[in-house]
């Protein structure tokens, strides 16, 4: 099987928890866009991990692959090695990936006036279409195992792929100009057979652009909404269920993961409608009524940041 674990927000939807639980059952974990502009924090064994390059697959011996459309710096991708006791040389790395350089970032150093993550993103992926970027097939040495065309995956083997971002920051599909700057979705060249959209029970953004509610602060600290990235808090909104129904038409999901919920515990949970004004939905049980007859595909709540994965029967 080879599964896809994407996000049907902005971002942050809990996608590294779900991915984490997701690959037990994979031989493989790929990512295949953005760099380390993500962030996931996974608990593997009570240790916490804040992972940028590595897919959550790294925590559990999984075999890794940094495909083609990635771009990584290589500084911070050999300390997450280290972190995770992954020798680089088990990391399997397409040749195509492109090198995000100390010019790349001292550009993004301001944030480039969208509020970017400061990883010099922009900049690297400019650069390769510039076709001015440097890439591994470029390297005499590489201490990883280096691979040209598709990852090594034997038709035997199950790959999970962790797309990181979500649909609302696809470069196309995406809010632009307030989106990053790659897409989303894999390369229709893996066939993945399963899509699963993940997305957390309200909204949560960082850096600049839509949506544009006023943010409830409460909520970034009921979460705990840092970024793994930049430390900052994430500005939070109730659920925006049109723009769910825009990222579901253009993704088709098999499968949705609601993220969260236990958050919202305790409250007066309320919607967004589409012109704007707020809709009170109500208590927990009341909401989770509400997300299930407006998203039929959700056969998951996952609890955070430990939990499991409660599925809907
Ligand atoms: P960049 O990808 O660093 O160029 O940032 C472009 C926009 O995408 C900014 O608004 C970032 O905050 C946002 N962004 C990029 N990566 C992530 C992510 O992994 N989670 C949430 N927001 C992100
Ligand atoms: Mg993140």
């Amino acid at each position: 099987m080879r599964t896809l674990v994407y996000g049907l927000q902005y971002g942050d939807e809990g996608k590294g928890r779900v991915s984490h639980l997701l690959s037990r059952n994979h031989d493989w974990a790929v990512r295949f866009n953005g760099g380390p502009n993500a962030g996931h924090t996974v608990y593997e064994n009570d240790i916490k991990y804040k992972l940028h390059h590595l897919p959550a697959g790294v925590v559990l011996g999984k075999k890794i692959a940094l495909d083609t459309g990635m771009v990584i710096d290589l500084s911070i991708l050999l300390a997450e090695c280290e972190k995770t006791n992954t020798k680089p040389s088990d990391l399997f790395v397409s040749e195509n990936v492109h090198i995000i350089q100390t010019k790349h970032t001292e550009a993004d150093s301001d944030g480039s006036g969208i509020g970017t993550t400061k990883k010099g993103i922009a900049y690297v992926y400019a650069d390769r279409a510039l076709k001015k970027g440097v890439r591994f097939k470029d390297f005499t040495d590489c201490p990883f195992q280096r691979y040209r065309g598709l990852p090594p995956i034997q038709s035997n083997e199950s790959a999970l792929f962790e797309s990181a971002q979500g649909v609302m920051l696809d470069v196309d599909y995406g809010q632009y100009p307030h989106v990053t700057s790659s897409s989303v979705f894999p390369s229709s060249l893996h066939r993945i057979e399963k899509r699963v959209g993940v997305m957390k029970a309200y909204t949560s953004r960082v850096g600049d652009g839509p949506p544009n509610y006023p943010a409830l602060s409460w909520l970034s600290k009921k979460g705990d909404e840092y970024g793994t990235t930049t430390g900052r808090e994430r500005k939070c909104y109730w659920l925006i269920p049109h723009e769910i129904d825009y990222a579901l038409s253009i993704s088709q999901p098999d499968e949705i993961v609601v993220t969260k919920l236990d958050i919202l515990e305790g409250e007066q949970i309320r919607i967004y409608e589409e012109n704007g004004d707020e809709k009170i939905i109500g208590s927990l049980d009341s909401y989770k009524d509400f997300l299930l007859a407006r998203f039929p595909k959700i056969k998951y709540f996952s609890e955070s940041p430990k939990g499991d994965m409660t599925q809907i029967t």
